[in-house]
């Protein structure tokens, strides 16, 4: 990331990084006001970095940020805790064990203790978002809060299910992720007085895509790219493009169900072997180029994250 960065701060400048380091110190802050032990889970959540890619989009979608940027550091700081929020109770729901390389929440403290603590990022997004006293902006993040959880729900409703319509599936991606992504270039655009749906579009085009690829890369891994082990899909019943479209191309995978992260493995392995990664990224790869076609002018910072998401998964 620290590269991607460096190349963004070249068409954007300084300002930009600076702008990336306040967001960063805001959000350990709100962590370690956290009554103990709360501020403990919730600042290791933060601790563990991750890519910080929604708060980027925040800073980036104000092409002409105002002279007084306070209110977009706060944007870009509620989309983070909103993200980080969701990941801790995503977890929960998904039984996961690692997260960004560490052990995950309800890994270290419990269903209770994971709970509580997406409960105070969830909570914390909002009330920084507020002090910006815009009720538009408020509307933007809770359409995409809702959004996500609809989107979690439709998730678990699917687990296990053969016979799970690509176009469900893509339904689930943009609720659970495209519409986080969509809300991060808004509000960076709203900040801005810049084209909040035009920029909008282009969030949610390339939220879909990379959804779309981390679930290639949670068959494909490996754990030291990915920080999450392989499979973890497969083993939580969550049925993805890549198993969808494996099971097109080799019926026998129909039945599948892998009870342990070795036979998970294994099973990743088949479906590699189908093609349907390939397939699959070459989807995602498509709704990127969809995504640049439609930004509303020629934008270097924008097309390098929207390309930054697919060459993780090259
Ligand atoms: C993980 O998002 C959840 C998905 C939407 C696939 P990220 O891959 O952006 O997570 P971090 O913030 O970098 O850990
Ligand atoms: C993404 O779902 C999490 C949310 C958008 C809430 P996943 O379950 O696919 O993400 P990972 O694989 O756990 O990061
Ligand atoms: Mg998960
Ligand atoms: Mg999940």
């Amino acid at each position: 990331m620290a590269a991607e960065v460096d190349a963004l701060v070249d068409t954007r400048g300084e300002a930009l990084r600076e702008r990336l380091d306040r967001v960063e110190a805001r959000l350990r802050a709100i962590a370690a006001e956290a009554a103990p032990p709360l501020d403990r889970l919730a600042g290791g959540t933060i601790a563990a970095g991750g890519k910080r890619l929604r708060p980027l989009l925040v800073l980036l979608a104000a092409a002409d940020p105002p002279a007084d940027d306070r209110g977009l550091i706060r944007a870009a700081v509620a989309v983070e805790l909103i993200h980080s929020a969701t990941l801790v109770h995503d977890d929960v729901l998904d039984a996961a064990a690692l997260r960004r390389g560490r052990p995950t929440v309800w890994a270290t403290a419990g269903r209770d203790g994971a709970i509580a603590t997406g409960d105070y990022l969830f909570a914390r997004a909002f009330g920084e978002l507020a002090r910006n006293g815009r009720v538009d902006e408020v509307a933007v993040l809770s359409d995409a809060s809702s959004s996500l959880a609809h989107g979690e729900l439709l998730q678990r409703e699917d687990a296990f299910d053969a016979d799970v319509a690509i176009d469900r599936y893509l339904w689930r991606c943009e609720l659970k992720t495209a519409r986080l992504f969509e809300a991060a270039c808004r509000l960076g655009a709203l900040e801005s007085g810049g084209p909040a749906d035009a920029l909008g579009l282009f969030g949610r085009r390339i939220g879909l895509a990379f959804q779309l690829l981390d679930d290639v890369l949670d068959v494909a891994g490996p754990v030291e790219r990915t920080g999450k082990p392989r499979g973890t899909d497969l083993l939580d019943g969550t049925v993805t493009l890549p198993f969808i479209l494996a099971r097109e191309r080799d019926p026998s995978l129909r039945d599948v169900r892998p009870a342990t992260p070795a036979e998970a493995e294994a099973v990743c392995d088949r479906i590699a072997a189908t093609g349907a990664l390939d397939a699959a990224r070459a989807r995602a790869l498509a709704i990127v180029a969809e995504a640049k076609a439609g930004l509303p002018w020629p934008d270097p910072a924008l097309e390098l994250v929207a390309d930054g998401v697919v060459a993780r998964y090259a």
